[in-house]
C-alpha cells in the first residue's frame, strides 16, 4: 500500500513564498513521484477558530487558497483535494480525542501559547481555539496519514497528535496511525524571513510576497528588500548574516541559476565571498534574485488565470475530493466508534 500523505492551510489568505518553499515546493515533489495517497486539505474550521466573527474572510480565502494550489502545479488528477468543514467525522473524531487531553496539556503546547500571545486573547482565549490541536489530530488520524509535509512552527502539533494517537490505541487497541512530520530540507526555506527582514512572512507584517502578486509587485518588493544597513557603497564590504536578499538566494538560488542569470559567478558562495569582500552592490543581487522569482511566479500566473476563467472546475475539484475524502474519514470514524464501543445497535457487534 502507498504512504499516505497529508496536509492542509488554513485559508485566512493569499499563500505567499513562505508557504511555498517550507512546504508547497515539497508537496509538488512528492505529488510528481506517484509514490503516495495524498490528501490537501482546506483547514476552514480551524481559520474560525479565531476568525467566527468574521466568517467571510474565510470564505473568500477558500478558493484564493485553491487558486494558488493549482497555480504551483498540485494536480487535482494526483491529489485529493478537501474542504475541513463538509467532513463532518472530522468533528466527531475531535470530540473522542477531547476526552484523552488534559486542559494543561493543550495551555503548555508552544505554538498555541504562541499565537495566543500573538492575538492577546489572555485568558479570552476562544475554547474552539486553544483545542484545535485536537481537531488537526483527527484531520491527520481521519486519513491515516504516515507524513505530514509543514513548517517547523507545526511541531508541536504533530506531537501532539501523536501523544493522541498512543493514549487511544493504548486504551482502545491499534486502530490510530502515527504520523511523521516532514520539514524542508534547508534551514533558508523553514522559516522564510518577510521582505522587511522581520522573522517570518506574515499578512499582519505586510511584508510577504505573495505568490499571486503582478510582476510589477514582485519588482518592487524584492527591489525594497532588507539588505545589510552598513553597506552603503559598491565598494564596501556587506554583511551576509541577516541579510534577507541572501536568505532568500539560499532558499532559492541553484547553480543552474547562476548558469543562465549570472554566470560569471559559479554558485552562491562565490556570490556571497565577493559581497562580503566589497565591490558587489545590492542593485545586481537584487536583480539575479528577482530573475529566480520571477522564473518561479510566471507559470504560476498562467496557471492561475486558467483557473479563474475556469472557476466551477474549482469548485467541482474541491467538492468532488471532499465526498472521496469523507468515505475515508467514515472508515476511521467507524473503527473508532467499534472501539470505544459505541455501536449499541450494530447488528455484528452483539
Ligand atoms: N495548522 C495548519 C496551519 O496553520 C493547518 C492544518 C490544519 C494542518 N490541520 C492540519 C496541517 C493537518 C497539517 C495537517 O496552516
Amino acid at each position: 500500500m502507498k504512504k499516505v500523505i497529508l496536509t492542509g492551510d488554513r485559508p485566512t489568505g493569499k499563500l505567499h513564498l513562505g508557504h511555498y518553499v517550507g512546504s508547497l515546493k515539497s508537496r509538488v515533489m512528492f505529488q510528481n513521484t506517484g509514490n503516495y495517497d495524498m490528501y490537501v486539505f482546506i483547514a476552514d474550521l480551524q481559520a474560525l477558530t479565531d476568525n467566527a466573527r468574521n466568517p467571510e474572510k474565510i470564505r473568500n480565502s477558500l478558493l484564493e487558497v485553491a487558486l494558488d494550489y493549482l497555480a504551483v502545479g498540485l494536480d487535482p488528477n494526483k491529489i485529493t483535494f478537501f474542504v475541513q468543514s463538509q467532513i463532518p467525522e472530522l468533528t466527531e473524531l475531535t470530540i473522542h480525542y477531547m476526552n484523552l487531553v488534559t486542559l494543561a496539556r493543550l495551555k503548555r503546547n508552544p505554538t498555541i501559547k504562541t499565537e495566543i500571545n500573538e492575538r492577546g486573547f489572555k485568558e479570552a482565549v476562544p475554547v474552539g481555539f486553544l483545542t484545535y490541536p485536537i481537531s488537526q489530530a483527527a484531520d491527520i488520524t481521519a486519513f491515516k496519514a504516515d507524513l505530514v509535509p509543514v513548517g517547523d512552527d507545526q511541531l508541536p502539533l504533530i506531537e501532539q497528535c501523536k501523544e493522541i494517537v498512543h493514549t487511544f490505541n493504548n486504551l482502545y487497541g491499534n486502530i490510530l496511525k502515527e504520523p511523521e512530520a516532514v520539514l524542508a530540507d534547508n534551514k533558508a526555506c523553514t522559516r522564510l524571513p518577510g521582505i522587511d527582514g522581520k522573522a517570518k512572512m506574515s499578512k499582519s507584517l505586510n511584508n510577504c510576497i505573495y505568490l499571486s502578486d503582478t510582476k510589477e509587485e514582485v519588482k518592487n518588493k524584492v527591489m525594497s528588500m532588507y539588505t545589510d544597513p552598513n553597506h552603503i557603497r559598491v565598494e564596501d564590504p556587506g554583511k551576509i548574516e541577516g541579510n534577507t536578499v541572501f536568505t532568500y538566494l539560499d532558499a532559492f538560488a541553484t547553480d543552474e541559476h547562476f548558469k543562465k542569470y549570472l554566470p560569471e559567478y559559479k554558485n552562491l558562495d562565490e556570490l556571497k565571498e565577493h559581497y562580503q569582500r566589497g565591490g558587489l552592490g545590492d542593485v545586481k543581487v537584487k536583480k539575479f534574485l528577482l530573475a529566480i522569482i520571477e522564473e518561479l511566479l510566471e507559470p504560476m500566473r498562467e496557471r492561475r488565470a486558467y483557473y479563474k476563467e475556469h472557476i466551477d472546475l474549482v469548485y467541482n475539484m474541491l467538492e468532488e475530493g471532499s465526498k472521496k475524502a469523507r468515505k475515508v474519514a467514515q472508515n476511521t470514524l467507524k473503527e473508532v466508534r467499534d472501539a470505544i464501543g459505541i455501536n449499541y445497535f450494530d447488528k455484528k457487534a452483539n
